[in-house]
């Protein structure tokens, strides 16, 4: 039998890097994939949002461009053509993943593998009826959404009233009234795109504040400029039950909320189920992998990446996390750090942060200071934005003088935020920061402007 240098389970964003990675370090390597490519990332999670967004994002500049001199008679979107892009879209990115593969010359099965056991050289994976064998092992198999154990769910999953990021995004028709149970970043995502088409859109949420550990005040200016689009949210509100043709949930008493159709997206769990894990004694927390931070589990050889370890659910993560342990299997000098991971809600407008929140360096005893700025200090800001709201949001150790968390709500946020995690990263102090010239007229200068806050 082929004894290969390693074996990926999962297809996504770990798994798909690390092969071109290991490859590259010439590992002979052999990747399952049991869906397609690419993973959730690409099929049914950042690329599809995305793309569905910017048509909001278009259909809301033609709609709402007076004020900038712009009139538009008749605009109107068309979720059909929307979602036909969309599918376009993942169709020519999942071709590049897979050519991409044969490139590198990884070998592919589209096969839901399962770790059988260990063997003098390695350890045996069993898919499609035959047995494989490596040296080393990946797993990469990701993450799929929670469903609670709330009554009515699992008969409306049957019935299509209740969808996960999955289904909803190849519904063709629009529901007139849609509610969102969970406020979430997937939550938020999709309500954005389904509020900017014309549903009506209610966001349910059991915790005081919608974007989870996002900083309170960005939530709160978010949530504003939710509400100010049209969006309606229940905060507070644990779902209990769901019928035919609504929601119930709890504040105070039991309430219902009508509806034509539900997301559920309160949040997502490690997929472990059916890999093995138990036939190589593979140590789990919560239901996901343990891992260190060269992505090893606690058994030799064998390490996890992604979604599965549950560390951080975000496809840039699980990029880091392939390369570092693919170097760590080359013996090249490298580790995964967390404290500089950006995440981003990719509403209108973007929300984007990375490091520690007020919150996080409290628990942590750290001292620090916070100098915040309106984004309507940014020059662009303003000649792009008009009556929009939007802030950055600076922590500064006090000892170190070193920035250790930046958010910022408001457009361009996005692209702006790998700048923040490379001055955490590099560790330099705001006195270093200060000197970094900043194009201008760019929303970017927000960030150099509350440098001198
Ligand atoms: P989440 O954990 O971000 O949010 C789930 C929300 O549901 C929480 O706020 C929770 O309080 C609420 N909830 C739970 N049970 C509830 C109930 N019975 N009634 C009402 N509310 C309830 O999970 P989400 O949005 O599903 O996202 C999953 C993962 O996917 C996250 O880890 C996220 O980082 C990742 N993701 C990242 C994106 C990005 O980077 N832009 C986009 C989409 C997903």
């Amino acid at each position: 039998m082929t004894i290969y240098d390693l074996i990926i389970i999962g297809g996504g964003p770990a798994g798909y890097l690390a092969a071109e990675r290991a490859t590259h370090g010439a590992l002979s390597t052999l990747l399952f994939e049991q869906r397609t490519l690419g993973g959730v990332c690409l099929n049914e999670g950042c690329i599809p949002t995305k793309t569905l967004l910017n048509s909001a994002k278009l259909y809301d500049h033609a709609k709402n461009g007076a004020a900038y001199g712009v009139t538009v008679k008749s605009a109107c979107i068309d979720h059909g053509t929307v979602i036909a892009r969309k599918d376009k879209v993942v169709k020519q990115l999942v071709t590049g993943v897979n050519a991409k593969m044969k490139g590198r010359k990884v070998t592919v099965i589209k096969e839901a593998a399962a770790i059988t056991g260990k063997t003098e050289r390695g350890f045996t994976v069993q898919a499609g009826g035959n047995v494989y064998e490596a040296k080393r092992l990946l797993l990469a198999a990701g993450s799929e959404a929670v469903i609670p154990p709330v009554p009515g769910i699992k008969e409306g999953l049957e019935s299509g009233f209740v969808m996960t990021n999955r289904e909803i995004l190849n519904m063709t028709t629009l529901p007139e009234k849609l509610t969102v149970i969970g406020g979430g970043v997937i939550g938020l995502e999709m309500a954005a795109y389904f509020a900017a088409v014309g549903v009506k859109v209610t966001v349910v949420e059991m915790m005081p504040k919608i974007a989870g550990y996002t900083d309170g005040e960005v939530s709160d200016i978010l949530q504003k400029e939710l509400t100010a689009k049209g969006m309606d949210f229940l905060l507070n509100c644990k779902v209990t039950k769901i019928n035919n043709n609504s929601v119930e949930y709890q504040k105070d008493g039991v309430h219902t909320v009508e509806t034509d159709a539900v997301l559920l997206s309160v949040g997502r769990r490690a997929s472990t189920v059916g890999l093995g894990l138990e036939n190589i004694g593979i140590y789990t927390d919560r239901g996901a992998v343990v891992t260190d931070h060269h992505l090893r589990t606690n058994v030799p050889n064998v390490y996890a990446a992604g979604d599965i370890n549950g560390k951080s659910m975000l496809a840039h993560t699980a990029y880091r996390e392939a390369e570092a342990a693919v170097n760590h299997m080359l013996d090249k000098r490298d580790y995964m750090r967390y404290d500089a991971v950006p995440s981003v809600i990719y509403t209108s407008p973007e929300v984007a942060c990375v490091g520690e929140t007020e919150e996080t360096a409290k628990e942590k005893g750290m001292t620090f200071t916070v100098k915040k700025l309106p984004m309507l200090y940014s020059g662009r800001y303003v000649a792009e934005n008009d009556g929009a709201d939007g802030l950055c949001k600076l922590l500064i150790e006090t000892a170190s003088h070193r920035l250790i968390g930046v958010h910022i709500v408001g457009s361009y946020a996005s692209e702006m935020i790998y700048g923040a995690a490379m001055m955490i990263e590099s560790r330099w102090t705001v006195e270093d920061l200060r000197e970094i010239v900043f194009p201008h007229p760019t929303v970017s200068e927000i960030i150099r402007e509350t440098l001198f806050a």
